[in-house]
């Protein structure tokens, strides 16, 4: 079988092999736009000055910083007294070669046409987009809720609020209504902007339903359509995306907003059933986004970057969208399935659109090691010169594929660790430094310190897993508060740890290099999403038949891990009839990504004394390991019953 890529002759080699692991060939190193490896330790030595030359040269403020860093911990500033404009940074910056391509559309349908979409034209959009905006009324500092498949206007929307200094909230067009009500009521939105549908797997696939649905008697006074589907929208509560804009005036002037202000909220999954809306400022998120984009994936003007994650993630954020345009090169986004009209689809746009960073999932390279290698090599895969995975930790058999078949041996694989909470990546190997090791992260971005700690905050040594805390300075693209809960942002992040912020994740060191083990809270990813298992439980409690409810995730060969719920009913037995009506509702409450495997009806769930659910017991059972602790339970036998019901 021939691995890799088809056009072997053509293709650079980015990496070489040397002491069993890769490290930058010397191509790399001539590309690369970070290739000094003392680049730690000059950082280390003052990372606040590090970080200011950074914005300094990296970024166009209106007006300089008085003070680079201010911290009160756990509250802290960047670039205090600056003053910036978000979509400036993103796109009137690069108006001189204006018709570079900023965005490039991949439809699903194969009989649609890609669309590029040049800087010059976003900046048009933008513009008069942010001039819709503000006719309707939206003001610096409002929620605008952004609802949007993977379409050019997603982008056009969020650039337009940055213009105006609106905060943007964008929720993921596969969560339901429900999901998206809690989150236009968390912000108090004025402005929905949604579509009336998108193309999945060769359907139409409605959104609008959704959309009205979960504004219904909220603070929504105008939804803003794109029509993708063709679906006819009328009345007086709705507008046009497209036909509102064309009608705007082509200048809007841009806010001068401070560094400190906020430029999003995205709502993410923590150990509670609520999701909580992380804040990202303006000028830390942005040198964060653009530092990252220009060292970790080489984006220079002319690159092409596919980040595959969804706008409604912050991969999708910051690597879809904003990273690509801050660094002035051009971003594609692709609308559908991976594996629509077949398994080729992903690569056949990267051979059609010398796609040269590729970002990805290790859920998705799981799901493609499963499809006949036919349909990868047939395509020429040599544009490539980087890949990057994040989400999830990945496991050597699925780097070495990933390195191999869609890399072709010759680039390198960088495995990024960040979180919505961080804006951008923090540790990850440089390309023009190296190693590339399977199932390691590597190394704090320059300017960075995370730690490994047992749960006093004392040090572990190499080779003992621990949990992953960041020290001071803390990283630029950091949040900077949970949108209206000030005491959540400071007891979920910043009190487990003294002086540190608590990532949730394990991780220990191999070789001076991160590697990170997962979440150590009740936080899953399910297909690289992000969901917690106390939401599951909330949903599925609705039912008033359900007495008592545990979700825990259990490991999966393509997702990772999917939700398992055992759930005890008020009377009575359980039935398929009923397992079906609760996925269903789980569906409706938050959206089909969260729908739990498989539902257990149990007589009972092992707790503790103080009636605490052991669900690091229920795992066990699941993945066939000897439950621990059954000593510290009060109703020990309730573990035998679950365990014959699972082996059934
Ligand atoms: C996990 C996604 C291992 C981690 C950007 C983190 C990873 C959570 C990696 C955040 C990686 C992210 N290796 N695990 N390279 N990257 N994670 O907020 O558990 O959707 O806490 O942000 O994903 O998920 P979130």
């Amino acid at each position: 079988m021939s691995m890799g890529i088809k056009n072997k002759s053509k293709a650079k080699k980015y990496v070489v092999k040397k002491g069993g692991v890769f490290w930058p060939s010397p191509e790399m190193k001539k590309i690369a736009n970070m290739a000094d490896p003392k680049i730690y330790e000059k950082a280390a030595k003052n990372p606040i000055k590090f970080w200011e030359d950074l914005a300094w040269n990296g970024l166009t403020w209106e007006k300089k910083w008085d003070k680079g860093y201010v911290e009160h911990f756990p509250y802290f500033e960047w670039f205090k007294g600056g003053q910036i404009n978000f979509s400036v940074n993103c796109i009137d910056r690069h108006l001189d070669h204006g018709d570079r391509t900023a965005l490039i559309w991949v439809p699903e349908p194969t009989n649609e046409k890609p669309i590029k979409v040049t800087y010059r034209e976003l900046y048009d959009k933008v513009n008069k987009f942010a001039n819709v905006l503000k006719s309707e009324g939206v003001k610096k500092g409002d929620v605008v809720s952004i609802y949007l498949p993977m379409v050019p206007e997603a982008a056009v929307a969020m650039l337009a609020c940055a213009r105006i200094g609106a905060i943007h909230s964008v929720v993921f067009s596969a969560f339901s209504a429900d999901a998206l009500r809690a989150r236009i009521i968390g912000g108090e939105a004025k402005i929905l902007i949604t579509s009336d549908g998108y193309f999945r797997r060769g359907k139409p696939e409605p959104l609008l339903a959704k959309a009205k649905k979960a504004a219904k008697r909220t603070t929504v006074k105008r939804i803003i359509v794109v029509n993708r589907i063709g679906k006819r929208v009328w009345g007086r509560r709705y507008l046009d995306f497209n036909k509102a804009l064309e009608k705007a005036e082509a200048y809007c002037e841009p806010e001068i907003m401070k560094s400190e202000d906020p430029l999003f909220i995205l709502y993410t999954s923590g150990t509670t059933g609520k999701p909580k809306g992380v804040v990202h400022d303006t000028g830390g998120y942005a040198i964060q986004a653009y530092q990252t984009s220009k060292w970790n994936f080489n984006l220079n003007p002319g690159d092409v970057m596919w980040c595959t994650a969804d706008v409604g993630w912050i991969t999708g954020h910051t690597y879809a969208f904003y990273g690509p345009f801050l660094t002035g090169a051009t971003s594609l986004i692709y609308e559908g399935g991976p594996d629509y009209p077949n398994s080729g689809r992903w690569w056949k746009i990267i051979q059609d659109h010398d796609v040269n960073v590729f970002y990805t999932a290790p859920t998705a390279v799981r799901m493609f090691m499963k499809v006949d290698p036919k349909w990868i090599n047939q395509y020429d895969l040599s544009s490539i010169k980087i890949l990057g995975t994040v989400g999830e930790p990945i496991d050597k058999e699925s780097w070495m594929w990933y390195f191999r078949m869609i890399g072709g041996s010759r680039c390198p694989v960088i495995d990024t660790w960040w979180q919505t909470e961080t804006g951008g990546t923090l540790i990850n190997v440089l390309p023009g430094i190296g190693p590339f090791v399977p199932t390691v992260s590597g190394r704090s971005f320059p300017g960075l310190t995370h730690v490994i700690v047992d749960d006093k905050g004392k040090p572990m040594p190499t080779g003992r897993q621990g949990f992953l805390a960041q020290k001071s300075p803390f990283a630029p693209g950091m949040l900077h508060g949970v949108w209206k809960n000030p005491e959540k942002y400071v007891k979920t992040y910043w009190s487990n740890f003294k002086n540190m912020y608590d990532t949730s994740d394990g991780a220990y060191l191999v070789n001076g290099l991160i590697r990170i083990t997962g979440r150590t809270d009740d936080v899953m990813k399910v297909a690289g999403h992000r969901l917690a298992t106390a939401e599951l439980e909330n949903a599925i409690h609705d039912n008033k038949k359900v007495g008592d409810v545990a979700v825990v995730p259990m490991p999966h060969d393509v997702k990772g891990q999917v939700p398992i719920a055992f759930v005890v009913l008020k009377k009575g037995d359980g039935s398929e009839k009923l397992e079906n009506e609760l996925k269903k509702h789980v569906d409706k409450k938050i959206g089909p990504t969260a729908r739990p495997g498989k539902i257990f009806f149990v007589k009972d769930l092992p707790k503790t004394r103080s009636g605490k659910i052991m669900r690091r017991i229920l795992k066990a059972l699941l993945v066939k390991e000897k439950p621990e602790g059954l000593m510290t339970l009060v109703n020990p036998e309730s573990v035998e019953e679950i365990k014959t019901i699972i082996e059934r």
